[in-house]
């Protein structure tokens, strides 16, 4: 479905991704780990095409989304939705607004201007947040919840957009371990329930081995590995971190592992 060929972006002197090629059968969840500057967050931006390719091509179902402009572009952007470290939201706008942002471009202007949402986008957004376990927080403030609660309304607002793919760059970089935990378990319900691609930046080795069926490593804008969590070893790390021999795991740990503690059914108010 996904075949990324030859991908490379240069930076003046800088190749922040070198000549990178994936294949992606089926709907998945991946993993992409590697140390800092090692291309992962560029390789995202050229997949939904906040970056132009140096050179390269990706196709999807046979498609090449690297030459698509304009509307051809916008739509191939709303088909793959990006989840940021940051939330991006919008901080004084309620929770169901930021939401419904995730139908803009399939908006006329004027409809947008206006604010205007058809009722039945209004009642797809409350669905869609009930089913995250935040509908009780629709109508606050973006900025007057947690970082772990503003996530999951950018989550909302991702599926909401009814992605192919759905790319989450260090989604759960900003979060804490009980938080971060149940972030990854909505991600993998995309996929799960949903059937969606998703593909996840992920700064930590044991959240893409506890969370992905498929691992790439990146080091240096290369893939440098490229399998199952099953093999990737702490050699296999090594590689990919460029650590030396005091490498050590908890350097590139969270703690969700060590959170034994079940995912709470509710948000606590
Ligand atoms: N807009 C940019 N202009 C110049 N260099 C960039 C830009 N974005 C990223 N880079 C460089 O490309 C390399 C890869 O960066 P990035 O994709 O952000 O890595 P990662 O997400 O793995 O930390 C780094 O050396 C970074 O400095
Ligand atoms: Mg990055």
């Amino acid at each position: 479905m996904l075949n990324i060929e030859n991908l490379t972006k240069i930076f003046g002197a800088n190749t922040a991704v070198d000549n990178v090629s994936i294949k992606v059968d089926k709907p998945m969840m991946i993993g992409v780990i590697g140390a800092s500057g090692a291309g992962k967050s560029t390789m995202l931006r050229m997949l939904n095409r906040l970056e132009d390719a140096s050179s390269g091509r990706i196709l999807f179902d046979g498609q090449d989304v690297t030459s698509l402009q304009g509307a051809d572009k916008r739509r191939w952007q709303a088909d793959c939705a990006m989840i940021f470290q940051q939330f991006n939201l919008v901080p004084r706008m309620d929770v169901v607004s930021n939401v419904l942002h995730g139908t803009l471009n399939k908006r006329s202007t004027t409809a947008t201007l206006f604010n205007l949402y058809p009722t039945s986008d209004i009642h797809r957004a409350l669905d869609i947040l009930e089913r995250l376990g935040i509908a009780g927080h629709a109508a606050k403030r973006a900025e007057a919840l947690s970082g772990g609660q503003q996530q999951r309304v950018a989550i909302a607002r991702a599926v909401m957009q009814d992605p192919k793919i759905v790319l989450a760059d260090e989604p759960i970089a900003s979060l804490d371990p009980m938080n971060a935990q149940i972030v990854m378990d909505d991600l993998r319900r995309l996929h799960d329930e949903d059937g969606r691609l998703v593909i996840a930046n992920l700064h930590t080795l044991d959240t893409a081995r506890r969370y992905c069926d498929r691992v790439i490593g990146m080091r240096h804008g290369r893939v440098v590995f490229d399998g199952t969590p099953d093999q990737l070893t702490t050699g296999a790390a090594r590689d990919i971190y460029g650590a030396d021999a005091s490498f050590s795991e908890a350097a590139t740990s969270t703690s969700i592992e060590a959170l034994n503690t079940p995912r709470p059914a509710a948000v606590p108010a």
